[in-house]
């Protein structure tokens, strides 16, 4: 059996309300820096955590922390299904150097089955490519849904935890994806832009959708004091708004990391070629945590309800 997830309630992760101060921690100092890895630890959980990772700007590093996030996890032994739903600028397959043949469109159309149609990405990651041009899943037939449904029920079984790259916005798209999943991390960086989009794509989410729970990773940025800054502004800006129910958790921060960047030329994750980066020291302590962070209540986190709700969904 592979490692999983042990009892979610054992260890506590950086769940921060409103008003509370984050447990900043810095990439590749304290007690889990020497080590690349870590070691998820404990019995199987009954069903795939389900997490959306999303942002309000394009261009924070989704993309990026999906396959980062993925690879932290998978070397764990947990087994990972990345779903890239940026259905406009699909690239998760780029940056993990894949060529698949078929997307996620060839399962809607149901010429293809699911097994057929993901990809193996490294280190056992299995990969749900995207298409650009597909249609709006709102617009699917009951009998697409229904086989999408049994497809992705068949295999959900063998998964510890899917992460679906939303693509950017309040398009929707990203509200279907976003509000189908169980558990969502919206990206920001110090831009003044990222932040006040950030906002509006959770305000959105609070006000229309009743979705009152949100994971802030800030990513792209020189110190943890900026990434201190920059989830304490949008918690001060959320508070104000939206009501001190909202639950902002702080995930931690991934610094600028030029080694990122590079590997991206070789359409390599940095944590596959530099685990030794600052980025990618920083990539698996944000998987520990949020791999020992409390699954979500009420959790009824199986493929199948998964798809029904992203199916039922209407935004
Ligand atoms: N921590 C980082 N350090 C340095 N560069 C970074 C970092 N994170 C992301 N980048 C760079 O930012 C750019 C955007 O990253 P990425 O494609 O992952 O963003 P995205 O949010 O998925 O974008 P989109 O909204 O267009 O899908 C890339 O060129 C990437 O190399
Ligand atoms: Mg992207």
């Amino acid at each position: 059996m592979q490692a999983r997830a042990e009892d979610p309630g054992t260890r506590a992760a950086t769940a921060v309300r409103l008003n509370e101060k984050p447990g900043l921690s810095k990439p590749g100092r304290g007690p889990r820096s020497q080590q690349e890895t870590w070691h998820a630890p404990g019995p199987a959980q009954a069903a795939p955590r389900i997490i959306a990772v999303t942002s309000g700007k394009g261009g924070v590093g989704k993309t990026h922390i999906v396959a980062n996030l993925g690879l932290a996890l998978a070397r764990q032994g947990l087994k990972i299904l990345l779903i890239d739903a940026d259905l406009g600028l699909a690239n998760l397959d780029l940056l993990l150097g894949l060529t698949p043949r078929f997307t996620i469109n060839d399962v809607l159309q149901q010429q293809r089955r699911l097994e057929e149609v993901l990809v193996d990405g490294p280190e056992g990651l299995k990969v749900l490519p995207a298409s650009s041009g597909i249609p709006e899943l709102a617009d699917l037939n009951e009998h697409q849904r229904l086989f999408l449904l049994d497809e992705l029920d068949h295999y959900g079984g063998e998964l510890d935890a899917v992460l679906i790259d939303t693509g950017a916005g309040i398009s929707k798209n990203v509200m279907f994806f976003n509000l189908a999943a169980r558990e969502r991390i919206v990206v920001a960086n110090n831009q003044p832009t990222s932040l006040t989009d950030a906002y509006a794509l959770i305000k959105v989410m609070a006000t229309q959708h009743r979705e009152r729970s949100f994971k802030i990773l800030v990513n792209d940025v020189p110190s943890a004091r900026e990434a201190s800054g920059v989830y304490l502004t949008l918690v001060q800006v959320a508070e104000r708004f939206l009501g001190s129910d909202l639950r902002l958790e702080y995930l931690g921060f991934i610094p600028h990391d030029p080694t990122l960047a590079r590997a991206a030329l070789q359409q390599q994750p940095v944590m596959a070629i530099s685990p030794r980066a600052q980025a990618s020291l920083a990539f698996t302590e944000v998987a520990q945590r949020l791999w020992e962070a409390p699954a979500p209540e009420g959790l009824e986190g199986n493929l199948k309800f998964f798809w029904r709700r992203l199916l039922q969904c209407r935004v």
